[in-house]
């Protein structure tokens, strides 16, 4: 008998198949409850004594290798539809791409775009690489004007004339004056360049949204009443204050603070214990910048309004580096979901 559990042993060693039926019925043939190895189980009882330990070994190979067998030839057709899977069948839908979201900074940008959009002003854009006349001189900047200090320039070229990286948004204004005649409403989203140190707070590269209105009998108090529906629009906020100040291509101009509130200790912190936080720049067109511009200031007056979406951003989602706006890092940018 020994003989014929030897034989069996070959023929399984043998056995190939890829079909799962046919390893199915192997399976039963051997190791089935009414299997061979159930025979010649039943069948040790009659070995004689002295063969009994041979038979024994012999038989527990055979059922090693059996089952050895099921389960590799299993295995092998399993990783083999794998395979087939993924690489094989293309008419199998494909692997949804993941869905990126929109950059933080995008999102205000297309915040504010939409909210002076309700009160009909478009949207202006200008060139980043820009000339003295229209980042300087035509804002009341004289060369040699103490204001220029203010903003430290990157120059792209400085002979036989300034070309330099656009260090405010204001430029545009100037463009599209120059280009359109009153009524103007327009406001102008872009990047904008100053030789500044890197730090939590400022940055060399950042964005700046624009306003301009100009039209007949505009007004301070038309200025006033459009930046709060402004601040009420996008932070929620209907308490503002303007303080006095100076640029060089307003008059008067003034500083707007938004009252944040002292709720948590971390209003404290970013109003410095005072509630208040300033959020943007503005003023009255100044006449030499309207006649800069081929607009008749005896005819036409207007407001003007210039604000940073990294600094507006920062207080929205409650940023602390304006540094994480440009490292690209996955893990900050997918947390702004945003339909806009
Ligand atoms: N250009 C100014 C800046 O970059 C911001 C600004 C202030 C713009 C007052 C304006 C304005 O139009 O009226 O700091």
């Amino acid at each position: 008998m020994i003989q014929e559990i030897k034989s069996h042993i070959e023929e399984v060693e043998a056995f190939q198949s890829e079909d799962l039926q046919q390893i199915e019925e192997f399976r039963i043939k051997y190791l089935g409850k009414k299997g061979l190895m159930n025979d010649f189980f039943k069948a040790f009882k009659e070995v004689p004594n002295e063969e009994k330990k041979e038979f024994g070994k012999t038989l527990n190979q055979l059922k090693t290798l059996a089952t050895d067998k099921v389960k590799q030839l299993k295995e092998t057709i399993e990783s083999k539809q794998e395979e087939k899977g993924i690489y094989g069948d293309l008419t199998r839908p494909a692997e949804m791409a993941p869905i990126g979201s929109r950059h933080p900074i995008s999102i205000v940008k297309n915040q504010i775009i939409e909210i002076f959009a309700n009160i009909g002003f478009n949207v202006s854009e200008g060139p980043e690489i820009e000339d003295d006349w229209h980042n300087f001189t035509a804002l009341n900047l004289p060369e040699h004007h103490p204001a220029r200090d203010m903003q430290d320039t990157f120059f792209v070229q400085r002979d036989p004339k300034d070309i330099l990286l656009r260090t405010h948004t204001s430029s545009v204004q100037v463009r599209y004056m120059e280009e359109n005649q009153p009524p103007i409403r327009t406001i102008s989203p872009g990047r904008v360049f100053r030789n500044e140190d890197i730090s939590a707070r400022s940055h060399c590269i950042f964005h700046q949204v624009e306003g301009l209105y100009i039209d007949k009998k505009v007004s301070f108090s038309d200025l006033k009443q459009t930046l709060l529906y402004f601040t009420k629009q996008l932070f929620g906020k209907s308490k503002i204050r303007l303080r006095p100040s100076y640029f060089p291509f307003t008059e008067p101009s003034a500083e707007v603070d938004i009252y944040w509130g002292l709720e948590t200790e971390t209003d404290y912190r970013i109003t410095k214990g005072t509630g208040w936080l300033e959020i943007m720049g503005c003023g009255m067109v100044d006449p030499n910048v309207l006649t800069n511009c081929n607009i008749d200031p005896e005819k036409y007056s207007g407001f003007a309004f210039g604000m940073g979406i990294e600094r507006i951003a920062m207080l929205l989602y409650q940023i602390g580096d304006i540094r994480m706006f440009y490292e690209n890092d996955a893990r900050f940018l997918e947390q702004f979901k945003s339909s806009i």
